[in-house]
């Protein structure tokens, strides 16, 4: 297992090019499985979630190639990747496959519209907390699958097919909504999605949808049409840039302090992260190549944030915001509202030293002078990479371990903040 080592005190300067973002990347894989013809995807970041959800896919009957290659390691996220189940060859996902990546259980969607049947592992906890899957199913059920649970499995069943239907999410779910988005695209008649998310990756992936021959209006809203067809095609996608890639490295600027330009990033997709940096006093531009990130010497103030669904503050840079705080002038108090357990990083950053009390969901951080590298290690791939951005501001060593979590979501880490001027490296081979 590999372990990163961080010397703190650098500024970043230099460029940053952003990488297709892994939570549109995968779901897009998923819906491969909705057709027997060849879905192109363009830009797939090269992440070791994509490379186990190939592995996934390829348990179903998708064989995926790059430029007509068959692959047999990572794919190239320079050049496209071919996907294509012309037979699905097994509708049960199994829970040593299921319980490895928790999104791969949205493969219940695509193979249930169009095989009438599916048998899906619950996927389980995880390190952010429970994250129950009761409202893919009641979605599912909506849309007429009647749906058995027996050991540890979800065992869904359409066999005349599915039908359109109203569903009204009591809670904003992303992974509802993509499997809303999917399933009923192959229903018989109308589906209306209530409440959907209106997460840039829902819309990624109804964009690919509609090209892939679905019919559907209003993704990006909370409220989706989709007008059911009795088949998909292939077609070609490029992956939309990775917002929370994007956030992290602007919140990795505005902790080292510098100039960075975050290349190919797009500002409309992550407008509240931005406006929340700008408080906290980094200077941002929006140019044509992507945003461009400062700080000079200048403190940084402390600022409250919650999180949200889109548009509001997300979840996934918590950890990386909570860990700016922890050298801000002053209180910040960071509340969490989406998932329940989302505060495995604040011991980790008591370590380097900062100062943080937990009050239920809601997290106060008093701002310190100095941080200083110790050991640290995380438990999912966002507290990892906040505990990265605390290390650029911590004086001496930090070594980060369990790496793997950060190689799950994070392409070329260390490459991209070396090139930088920070002083990281990967240290392979440890336990
Ligand atoms: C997606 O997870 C992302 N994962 C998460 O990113 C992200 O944090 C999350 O959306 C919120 O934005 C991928 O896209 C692969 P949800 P998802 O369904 O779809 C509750 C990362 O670090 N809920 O929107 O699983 C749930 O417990 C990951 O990249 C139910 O109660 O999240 C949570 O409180 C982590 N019942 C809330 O809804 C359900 O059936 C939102 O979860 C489903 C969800």
């Amino acid at each position: 297992m590999d372990r990163i080592r961080i010397v703190g005190g650098r500024e970043l300067n230099g460029v940053i090019q952003i990488s297709g973002a892994k939570n549109a990347a995968l779901p897009l894989m998923i819906a491969s499985l909705l057709t027997a013809e060849t879905l192109t995807l363009d830009n797939l970041p090269n992440l070791a979630d994509v490379n186990m959800l190939l592995r996934i896919l390829g348990h179903h009957g998708v064989d995926h190639s790059v430029d007509g290659r068959r692959l047999g390691a990572a794919p190239n996220a320079s050049r496209p990747v071919h996907l294509t189940a012309r037979d699905i060859v097994d509708t049960t996902a199994p829970y040593e496959l299921v319980s490895k990546m928790r999104a791969s259980f949205w493969v219940i969607a695509p193979l249930l519209a169009r095989m009438g049947e599916a048998k899906v592992s619950l996927p389980g906890g995880c390190a952010i907390g429970t994250r129950p899957v009761d409202l893919l199913i009641m979605a599912l059920e909506k849309l007429g699958a009647s749906i058995e649970i027996e050991a540890g499995y979800v065992h869904a069943k359409a066999p005349k097919g599915l039908r359109g239907a109203e569903i009204a999410f009591p809670k904003v779910t992303v992974g509802g909504t993509h499997t809303a988005l999917m399933a009923a695209s192959l229903a018989h008649g109308h589906t209306r999605i209530v409440n959907a998310a209106r997460e840039p990756e829902v819309v990624d992936l109804a964009d690919c949808l509609i090209k892939m021959g679905a019919r559907i209006k209003g993704a990006g809203q909370s409220v989706i049409d989709i007008e059911g067809v009795a088949r998909l095609n292939g077609a070609s996608h490029r992956v939309l840039p990775d917002r929370i890639e994007a956030g992290t490295y602007a919140i990795a600027a505005a902790m080292a302090g510098g100039d960075v330009m975050l290349e190919g990033a797009e500002a409309g997709l992550l407008q509240s992260a931005l406006d929340v940096l700008v408080e906290a006093g980094a200077t941002i531009h929006v140019v044509n190549e992507g945003i461009r990130v400062q700080r000079n010497g200048a403190g940084l103030m402390p600022v409250d944030i919650v999180t949200a669904p889109f548009p509001g503050f997300p979840t996934d840079l918590q950890a990386q915001f909570m860990a700016l705080m922890t050298k801000a002038k002053g209180r910040s108090r960071i509340t969490e509202t989406i998932f329940e357990n989302r505060f495995m990083h604040v011991q980790e950053l008591a370590r380097l030293g900062a100062h943080i009390r937990l009050e239920g969901d809601v997290a106060l951080v008093d701002g310190v002078d100095r941080l200083e590298g110790a050991p640290v290690m995380a438990t999912d791939l966002r507290a990892s990479v906040s505990l990265v951005i605390a290390a650029l501001a911590a004086e001496g060593e930090t070594m980060v371990n369990r790496v793997y979590h950060l190689d799950r979501g994070f392409e070329h880490l260390e490459t991209k903040l070396s090139g930088c001027g920070a002083i990281i490296e990967r240290l392979s081979g440890y336990n």
